[in-house]
């Protein structure tokens, strides 16, 4: 599991927070609404900008990240908008346990999915977010679409200036997957940098381990508006799938 410090401690300005929040509240909404969504996980919440964005929306939605140092954030972030949160320090994998049946939906955004070693611990921490759902209830997972990392067709992810500094991440293809590099500089010289390998999860793969998990009516698009998948050129993976 990579250390997640650089993220807690650069996560409000690298991500766009608190922007962010309002994006995610306008593109989460249909699926709240398509889904009858009172009661949700957010798994993998990092600094809790989808939680605040679906307490919004009037979800009644509870956070779990295995990282204190982000916990700590969504705490924060919660607390200055005058929020608080149910917040649990767990792997995905505990969630079924923590949570028997208890949501109507778990959502897995912004890249949580992507640390997995293998597909055994794939499926072991879908198995985990199925377990926490009601029979019915809809699993929301998106992804960077890692197939054109993989082609060598994309190598920036993403690059932001803020008045703190500069943001740049990229991604290239490795032996075990996908290197992923986040820089960050600052003022008066000023670096930090982090470096992470992703597993190549790509559509089929990733599919392939929600139906192992037990999960059916899956369906994949190209991003959380429904945009097709094009394997070699969309932006994010997104996968909807449904607990029997
Ligand atoms: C890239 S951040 C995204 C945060 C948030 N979902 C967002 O969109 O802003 C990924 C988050 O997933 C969490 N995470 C990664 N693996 C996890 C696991 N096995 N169980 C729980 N949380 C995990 C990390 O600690 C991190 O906060």
């Amino acid at each position: 599991m990579p250390d997640f410090d650089f993220l807690a401690k650069h996560y409000n300005a690298m991500t766009g927070y608190p922007g962010r929040i309002g994006m995610m509240k306008e593109t989460i909404a249909p699926w709240i609404s398509e889904w009858k969504v009172a009661k949700a996980l957010d798994a993998g919440c990092g600094g809790g900008a989808l939680l605040l964005a679906l307490d919004e929306l009037g979800v009644e939605t509870i956070g779990l990240d295995i990282s204190t140092g982000m916990l700590d954030l969504a705490r924060d972030n919660a607390k200055e908008r005058g929020r608080t949160f149910d917040l649990h320090e767990a792997s995905f994998e505990e969630a079924g346990e923590m949570f028997p049946k208890r949501f109507d939906a778990v959502f897995s955004l912004g890249n949580a999915l992507v640390n997995a070693s293998d597909n055994a611990e794939m499926v072991r921490w879908l198995s985990g977010l199925r377990d926490s759902l009601r029979s019915g209830g809809h699993l929301l997972l998106q992804n960077l679409n890692l197939t054109p990392i993989k082609l060598g067709r994309k190598t920036l992810i993403g690059r932001r200036t803020t008045p703190q500094g500069e943001y740049v991440r990229m991604a290239t293809p490795s032996s075990d997957g996908i290197t992923f590099c986040a820089l960050y500089l600052g003022p008066d010289k000023q670096t930090d940098v982090r470096f992470a390998t992703w597993g190549l999860w790509e559509a089929d793969r990733l599919s392939g381990c929600l139906a192992t998990a037990g999960f059916d009516e899956i369906e994949v698009f190209g991003s959380l508006k429904k945009n097709p998948y094009d394997p070699p050129t969309s932006t994010d993976l997104v996968i909807a799938a449904r607990r029997p």
